[in-house]
């Protein structure tokens, strides 16, 4: 009898997050909802993860809104969307009540799965955002951040599974976030989670595609009894993204799994992003096609960027190597973290400082609170020197408890500088928006009014735009029938509009 293999479609979300840098304008996927909802997917991620920021910071668009939006237009599916737990979208712990908020107000809205996940594995930065979702009655999955060191083994992952489960969580998702997830071990721990927690515990996989094995590990997951997984549409797929969906469907063909997906709704799928995906072009990734060397520095391809601009900044674009070979190092030294966001940025960072300054000669404020549990526990020991040294920089002791323990009641004062704000709407959505991103919602609030802005650009139309140059530029009104277009020229912004035959 074959075995149906559930699958989670990230085009609206994680696939243009990793591969067009998150700018995806919400026009650009209205068009291909129909086919989604109606295509037999278990869950469409589409909110959370970076798309929050990335809406009030680059696209001019309320993320409550766009939230609201595919709950109208995908009334059949399941929305699914990616939480940080106790930082939430933001980039800090917050105090419980806001994340009580935080859930609420998005179960409120229209989402009904939430992935919660937290980057040290530190499952207590877990249990109130969890708690927070099993109050709403909506679907919890506890996550567990994959990845590889000597302390990471696949007893140790197990376990977690079990205290997720405890915790109450109604499925387990297994992350990995970089492409490191091997099939042999994909195989041992799903087994491994399905021989502890019980045959019944939901099992979800979520891998990228940036080492090119992961197609692999999903088909050994599934033989171990994966009931879900993660897949993107062909043409928002692979580098540092995610498998094909299309690619799964049909390697499972003469195997004892199927899924129940509708081919020809992918497929239209498929071609409208054929479509569109070229217009972010000035957004796509570096990585193209596959990046092994990441098995050995374990870091993620968003990363590498970062630290190239990093050592650029500073007049030593060519120490990028020995930069490479220090994160390991420093990764030790923390307790071997998952490199995920945020850890990811810390540990980046002091290995960019060490190789700049001499070994841990100078701390980021991060990496000190990140050495001295600030951040929340990590499952390795950490480096008693390093830690010395980072009490001495920081001048704050070592803590064991929760990190949100230490925080104070904070949402009537967020709400009351939120609400002082021009153009905020008095909605506990803006307080929450605030909350998360107070350095640029105040700007947010205030341009909210003129809509939406589509960073993509139409190939054609952008030569056109070019070659108008001065006189359509600058505070000119659109033309009937036109379609405006923020360009740049030599460093400056302009409005342009182009009408047909004009
Ligand atoms: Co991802």
């Amino acid at each position: 009898m074959s075995r149906l293999i559930e699958v989670t479609e990230l085009a609206l979300r994680d696939a243009h997050q990793s591969l067009l840098a998150t700018r995806m304008a919400m026009e650009d996927m209205v068009p291909v909802c129909e086919d989604l909802d109606n295509a037999g997917y278990w869950s469409l991620e589409c909110w959370g993860g970076a798309t929050y920021d990335a809406c009030i910071r680059f696209l001019n668009e309320d993320p409550w809104e766009r939230l609201r939006k595919f709950r109208k237009l995908l009334p059949k599916s399941r929305l699914q969307m990616l939480l940080r737990g106790q930082n939430l979208l933001g980039y800090r712990h917050y105090e419980d009540e806001v994340v009580e908020r935080f859930v609420d107000k998005s179960a409120e809205n229209g989402m009904d799965v939430f992935r919660v996940f937290d980057a040290l594995n530190d499952l207590r930065n877990l249990q109130t955002s969890i708690k927070a979702v099993r109050k709403t009655g909506k679907h919890a999955q506890g996550t567990i951040c994959y990845t590889t060191s000597p302390v990471h083994t696949i007893p140790a992952f197990v376990e977690m599974a079990q205290k997720l489960k405890d915790m109450g969580c109604d499925s387990i998702c297994i992350k990995d976030m970089a492409g490191l997830l091997k099939p042999q071990p994909a195989y041992d721990l799903v087994k491994g989670i399905k021989e502890k927690c019980g045959k019944d515990t939901l099992v979800h996989v979520h891998a990228h595609a940036t080492t090119g094995v992961t197609l692999v590990s999903l088909v050994k997951a599934i033989e171990a009894g994966c009931d879900i997984v993660d897949t993107a549409v062909s043409s928002l797929s692979l580098g540092p993204g995610h498998n094909p969906t299309e690619s799964l469907i049909e390697l499972l063909e003469g195997t004892p799994y199927h899924t129940r997906l509708d081919m020809e709704r992918i497929l239209r799928v498929k071609r409208h992003f054929t479509t569109i995906r070229p217009r972010y072009r000035e957004f796509l990734s570096d990585i193209v096609g596959v990046e092994t060397e990441i098995f050995k520095s374990q870091i993620p391809g968003g990363m590498i960027s970062n630290m190239e601009s990093q050592l650029k900044g500073q007049g030593a674009g060519d120490r990028l190597q020995e930069v490479l070979l220090e994160v390991p190092n420093v990764r030790q030294d923390a307790g071997f973290p998952p490199l995920v966001t945020p850890s990811s940025q810390i540990v980046g960072s002091q290995a960019v400082f060490n190789i700049l300054m001499g070994k841990y000669k100078v701390l980021t404020g991060e990496f000190a609170d990140l050495m001295l549990g600030y951040y929340g526990s990590t499952l390795g020991e950490k480096n008693p020197d390093v830690l010395k040294r980072a009490a001495e920089h920081a001048k704050k002791p070592v803590i064991t408890s929760r990190p949100a323990d230490l925080l104070k009641p904070e949402w009537e004062h967020l709400r009351e500088s939120a609400n002082a704000l021009e153009g905020a709407n008095g909605t506990d959505e803006d307080v929450l928006t605030f909350a998360m991103f107070p350095q640029v919602a105040p700007k947010f609030f205030k341009a909210r009014a003129d809509g939406p802005k589509n960073l993509g650009k139409d190939p054609a139309k952008k030569v056109a735009a070019s070659e108008a140059k001065s006189p359509a530029a600058g505070g000119a009104k659109p033309l009937e029938g036109s379609v405006s277009y923020v360009i740049t020229l030599n460093g400056k912004e302009h409005q342009v509009s182009v009408a047909p035959g004009k």
